[in-house]
């Protein structure tokens, strides 16, 4: 059975600029136009698991401008819930300052706005009663991704921590956390973390699952001309969050993600990058087999 997936955290207007390369610090270049889309780590986790029909709830905080309607309406049309987007009076929506170069590869600069202003109070007591898996990042307050693991840890939900933006990591989020999911960078800073369960990304070169005491299994990435690699990761999460709460094991679950994390980076944009169900489909019978093989 298929349980309800909730997302706590971050909605952010993605404003992208593509330049063939990265400025350096001081330096000045033309870029192309500017590009407003919907993104935000946990915003465009919630639509990858809703595009691929998965049941999602969404928590988390837009201003009342524009940028807010843009995001909650993207949130939405992916099929997930939005009641529990609040909108602030006066407060800005969460942005991101995103530079895309010629190889696809990004920089990313966020400024919270309205997801500075989540606090525990913004997560109702009911969140967790039909779900199976909460996802979390670390884009919004730590407090309110303690609360979260807190109650969705008490309701016997299944913990899905991303620890990006990486920063501070409290011993209690490692603790509440069932599967930590990490690129290498933030594994190789995080060093020992005593999560049994956990999926490393490599990039453009697939991922590695721990789980328990079973042999780590590597997974190979599925090979794309990169577009545009932001949000692959959040895709990447999204869809495992949507696989274990169809009862998949972690194995299966990063397996399927991989594919929908290439997808993602042959498009432009995060939200925008992510499949439907058939498009996926399309997508790997395209490719010359399924991913991991
Ligand atoms: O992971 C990609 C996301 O990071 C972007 O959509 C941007 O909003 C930032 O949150
Ligand atoms: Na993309």
């Amino acid at each position: 059975m298929t349980q309800t997936i909730v997302i706590v955290g971050s909605l952010n207007a993605d404003l992208v600029v593509r330049t063939e390369r990265f400025p350096k610090p001081g330096e000045t270049l033309h870029g192309s136009d500017l590009a407003i889309l919907p993104g935000g780590k946990s915003a465009n986790q919630a639509v990858a698991a809703g595009r691929l029909g998965g049941t999602v709830r969404m928590i988390g905080a837009v201003g009342d401008d524009g940028n807010g309607a843009l995001l909650r309406d993207s949130v939405a049309a992916a099929g997930a819930d939005t009641t529990h987007v609040a909108v602030r009076e006066g407060v800005a929506t969460g942005t991101a300052v995103i530079t895309v170069d010629g190889a696809g590869e990004n920089t990313i600069v966020i400024s919270a706005g309205a997801n500075g202003t989540l606090s525990p109070d913004d997560v109702p007591a009911d969140a967790f009663d039909d779900a199976g898996v909460l996802g979390l990042c670390l884009e919004v307050s730590i407090d309110v991704v303690l609360a979260a693991a807190r109650a969705a840890h008490a309701a016997g939900v299944t913990v899905l921590t991303n620890l990006s933006p990486f920063g501070a990591v409290p011993a209690e989020l490692l603790e509440l956390t069932d599967v930590l999911l990490v690129n290498e960078h933030e594994a190789a800073e995080l060093g020992q973390h005593g999560v049994a369960r956990s999926i490393v990304t490599r990039g453009g070169s697939g991922c590695v699952v721990h789980d328990g005491d079973d042999e780590p299994v590597s997974i190979d990435a599925v090979r794309v001309d990169p577009v545009d690699t932001t949000g692959c990761g959040d895709a990447f999460m999204g869809s495992v969050a949507l696989r274990l709460a169809a009862g998949d094991s972690l194995v299966d679950a990063a397996r399927f993600a991989v594919g929908v994390g290439a997808y993602a980076a042959t498009k432009a944009g995060a939200q925008a990058s992510y499949p439907t169900t058939a498009e996926l489909e399309a997508f790997l019978r395209a490719e010359d087999g399924p991913p991991g093989r």
